[in-house]
């Protein structure tokens, strides 16, 4: 069983990875940590709570405060349009009284306590775990996998043309991210676009009666997709192939580049990540190389999350 630290700016893909995660066996979430980026850390708070009191998660698993502002000191942008008002399409979650929030260090006690079993992953802005390479630099080396939604190698962006918005978002944090961690993998748009779920997939999917919110969640997703593209035939699971990028390799298609992304906060480049493949021009100029996922292989993809999600 994975044991998964999930760094998240809960929203409506954020949430079909959540639920996946709850009907997948192979996978324990030991935190989940609430981050700006779709929307407020506030909202992804309480979207983290709805969807734990939906679908029954662990009540130990601690919810932490993560990243409020990205470290490029500006204001975020929140994608109501894609995310719904509040991150979870047509649905309100009300107060709940009980939401029960751990600070940002509770996240070293999990580092501590799972050590080189910990797999982190980040389906979000990169400003949390930045932080936790600039504050805890030494310990971040005993966490044994970092996987990452983000980026986009050569394909359009979906901020801009050339950004993904994870990148895009907080392209100072990627950078430091991608200094300093070890045993990196990018599951950027080249893969995650492949990853697509349409309508037939989550009306069977429903009659199942085991995934409760997914069909509105993703009625609003799909709409927001299609109306960008009418012949999409449905929208990507960005978030949730990035989850099963930590149990299954297979279903993906890797190579291995060192990677920079573009910091320059004005201008079109801004968050454009690019994947180093010219050959080195001497041996000490070698940098250190990220794992990229270019493709899936879609039938795996399709067979998997069917499955899973069917329970
Ligand atoms: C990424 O940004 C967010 O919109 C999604 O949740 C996903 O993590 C896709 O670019
Ligand atoms: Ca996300």
């Amino acid at each position: 069983v994975k044991k998964v630290l999930l760094f998240g700016d809960i929203g409506i893909d954020d949430t079909v990875a959540l639920i996946y995660a709850r009907l997948n066996k192979e996978i324990e979430i030991v935190g989940l940590v609430a981050d700006y980026g779709n929307v407020s850390r506030e909202d992804a708070v309480s979207n983290i709570y709805y969807v734990m009191k939906l679908f029954d998660f662990p009540k130990e698993i601690p919810v932490i405060l993560g990243a409020e502002v990205p470290l490029t000191g500006e204001q975020p942008t929140y994608y109501p349009e894609i995310h719904g008002e509040r991150g979870l399409g047509p649905i309100i979650p009300n107060e709940d009284p009980e939401i029960k929030i751990e600070n940002f260090w509770e996240i070293i006690k999990i580092i501590e306590k799972y050590k080189d079993e910990l797999i982190i992953v980040n389906i979000g802005r990169l400003t949390s775990l930045a932080t936790l390479f600039i504050l805890y630099n030494k310990l971040m080396k005993n966490v044994k996998e970092i996987y990452m939604m983000g980026g986009a190698f050569w394909v359009p962006g979906n901020v801009t043309t050339v950004a993904e918005a994870n990148f895009h978002g907080d392209p100072f944090a990627v950078n430091i991210v991608l200094t300093y961690a070890t045993n990196v993998t990018i599951i950027p748009l080249n893969a995650t676009q492949k990853a697509i779920v349409t309508p037939g997939m989550v009306d069977y999917i429903d009659s199942f009666g085991k995934t409760k919110i997914l069909k509105p969640l993703m009625q609003y997703y799909t709409r927001f997709y299609q109306e960008r593209d009418p012949s999409l035939l449905g929208s990507p699971v960005h978030d949730a192939l990035t989850l099963m990028a930590t149990i299954y390799p297979n279903m993906f298609i890797y190579e291995s580049y060192p990677v920079t992304v573009v910091d320059k906060l004005e201008g079109p480049a801004r968050g454009q990540s690019i994947a180093e493949t010219r050959p080195y021009e001497n041996l000490n100029d070698r940098k250190k190389r990220h794992r990229i996922a270019f493709d899936i292989h879609y039938d795996m993809f399709f067979h998997n999350f069917m499955s899973i999600m069917t329970g």
